[in-house]
């Protein structure tokens, strides 16, 4: 039977059991979102938690332009390297693996953040967390999904001069990459917009950018906002087809979460509230893949691992409560 203690892996990288801190802004860092004393003792202390096998760093911005709030962690500069270094060196003192996890906000990126208008998939204000009063977002163009693409290869080659062990690319809770792979907020005629293959594409392209930068053998894993659970938006049919799709990259893991509803699902608070939607990833999928969402005890844990929910089971606020959770 599968147990929470099993050793995983993520590619060429061993897990000690199935347990990840999933990825949780601490917004702690400095106005230019280095590394803070503070961020580095929260961080400790959860990856002395013994179950805890691997943490995924809080959402960092790879560019200035899509940074979603004030002192968010940064990866857009080379001077974000030495308190990231000290970071990764606590967490692994710690035991625990870590990655990075990097991020572009489109139009969750807010004017009064960055000082710039928003880019986005399409001129249209975020259904969830609008930015109010900004002005609308401005359609991409090639050229801006170009850089955006060359800005995360930079900031995966940052995280691994720093130490992580990883890298996971940002592709939920209604930024940017989910952007594009919601249709709605992803209204585009050219070939990033209409099809699941289409508002894919980006995110594909992201991928290949960043494997091709970091080698062959960094892990990388994708958080996908894979369902929207909203009228029109992506289904739990979609989440499973762009496991597919999303496999045949050179991916080594696939983190489950919600699109535009964010990572709380309304109306459910049980263990595992997204469940249904990883099964159905993990059934399409060819790599690990990990749900997070109500998880409370390492029952519940054990429990989403028997029915095959995921391989990895994340477990957040309950270890921003208590670092010593079910110790
Ligand atoms: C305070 C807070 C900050 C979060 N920040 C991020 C983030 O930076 N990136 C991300 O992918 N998810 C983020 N999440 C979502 C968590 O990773 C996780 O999916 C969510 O908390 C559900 O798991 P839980 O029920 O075990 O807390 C955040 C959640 C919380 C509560």
């Amino acid at each position: 039977m599968k147990q929470l203690t099993d050793t995983m892996h993520i590619g060429g990288l061993e897990i000690q059991g199935r347990i990840v801190m999933p990825p949780m802004a601490t917004y702690q860092c400095t106005e230019e979102g280095l590394v803070t004393d503070p961020v580095v003792d929260y961080y400790r202390k959860r990856a002395e938690n013994p179950h805890v096998g691997l943490i995924i760093t809080e959402h960092s911005y790879i560019c200035p332009q899509g940074r979603a709030k004030a002192k968010q962690m940064s990866a857009a500069g080379d001077d974000c390297i030495p308190g990231m270094r000290r970071l990764t060196d606590a967490i692994h003192e710690g035991g625990a693996k870590v990655f990075a996890q990097l991020n572009h906000g489109g139009s969750a990126s807010p004017w009064e953040v960055t000082g710039m208008q928003a880019v986005a998939p399409s001129a249209l204000v975020l259904p969830v967390t609008p930015a109010m009063g900004d002005p609308d977002p401005a359609e991409a163009t090639p050229a801006q999904m170009q850089e955006i693409v060359e800005a995360f290869a930079r900031a995966a080659v940052r995280a691994m001069q720093a130490g992580y062990d990883g890298a996971e690319i940002h592709a939920a809770h209604g930024y940017l990459l989910n952007q594009f792979y919601s249709p709605l907020t992803n209204r585009r005629s050219d070939a990033y917009g209409g099809t699941l293959e289409n508002r894919l594409r980006l995110l594909r392209e992201v991928i290949r950018a960043v494997r091709e930068a970091v080698g062959a053998a960094y892990p990388l894993s994708v958080r996908l906002g894979g369902c929207d659970y909203t009228q029109g938006g992506n289904t739990i049919q979609d989440a499973a087809e762009a496991a597919g799709i999303l496999s045949q990259e050179a991916i080594q893991m696939l983190s489950i979460t919600g699109g535009m509803n964010r990572y709380t699902l309304p109306g459910h608070t049980e263990p595992g509230y997204f469940a249904e939607m990883s099964r159905a990833v993990k059934q399409a999928a060819s790599v690990p893949v990990m749900v997070a969402g109500g998880v409370k005890t390492l029952a519940d844990a054990q429990r989403l691992v028997e029915e095959d929910a995921a391989d990895l089971i994340g477990v957040g606020r309950m270890l921003i409560k208590d670092p010593n959770w079910e110790k």
